[in-house]
């Protein structure tokens, strides 16, 4: 069966939007592994609209599974990469006005610069996995530019009608079978659900899933009635002598 990644960029999406120091994805990283978490990914994009610098130099010190970091491949985050050393670099498409990673990378476009790309980051150790739909062709470039692993985009598998999610299952298995038989190592994600997960997670020969969405809005369903209990007991017993600091 698959490993699984927490993806915890929607933490940080959470703290950015009030610039507050809670909730810290560093911190709260720790739960995701307590949970059983095989691996934290982050997605540190050009605008940062959520994960930070400092919450991926943090997370490389402090957590004790894999990091994957996901990013555009541009010059600036090649550098980062190359500081930070995650555990593996997946390399997603990224356009500024997008609300989430929308459709694999065009790898076939593109061939000549992600070769050079990636053999920079797997001359410096770091594994290169790149996120592409689940295209025959796709996968193949990906084989040719001397890629180990690919990350099959599963969104359009997500948001599959009742008659077309089928089809969108059977793509990924033969995309899923098509990569191991040329020696590539699979993992999968997007838009995967605790209603969908399940298809997914029984197909031979997919590493991990990377989730991340319907996790953090889980957590919020699962820990809100206690977050509210343990306000209103400080609302109805306050100390008057307790002080911020103090
Ligand atoms: N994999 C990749 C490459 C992604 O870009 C994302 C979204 O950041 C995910 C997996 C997780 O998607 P979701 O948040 O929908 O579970």
């Amino acid at each position: 069966m698959p490993n699984l990644g927490v993806n915890i960029d929607h933490i940080a999406n959470v703290r950015q939007a009030r610039r507050a120091n809670e909730p810290n994805p560093v911190s709260l990283a720790f739960l995701a592994e307590l949970g059983g978490a095989d691996g934290i990914t982050v997605h540190l994009r050009e605008d940062r609209r959520h994960i930070q610098d400092k919450d991926l130099e943090l997370l490389r010190k402090t957590i004790s599974t894999r990091l994957n970091l996901e990013m555009a491949a541009t010059q600036e985050m090649l550098d980062i990469a190359i500081r930070t050393k995650p555990y593996m670099v997946t390399l997603v498409p990224e356009k500024r006005e997008e609300v989430t990673t929308e459709g694999g990378l065009n790898v076939i476009s593109q061939k000549e610069y992600l070769k050079e790309f990636t053999r920079e980051l797997q001359s410096k150790d770091i594994p290169v996995s790149l996120f592409i739909d689940p295209s025959l062709t796709q996968i193949d470039a990906s084989n040719e530019i001397n890629c180990k692993w690919i990350e099959l985009h599963t969104g359009k598998y997500a948001s599959a009608t009742n008659t077309t999610q089928l089809s969108e299952l059977s793509i990924i298995k033969e995309a899923t079978i098509y990569a191991t038989s040329l020696g590539l190592r699979v993992n999968a994600g997007h838009g995967l659900t605790y209603q969908n997960v399940e298809p997914i997670a029984s197909i031979k020969g997919i590493e991990e899933l990377n989730i991340g969405h319907t996790i953090i809005s889980r957590s919020i369903a699962t820990g809100l009635k206690e977050a509210v209990r343990e306000m209103k007991l400080l609302i109805l017993n306050p100390r008057e002598d307790r002080l911020i600091n103090s």
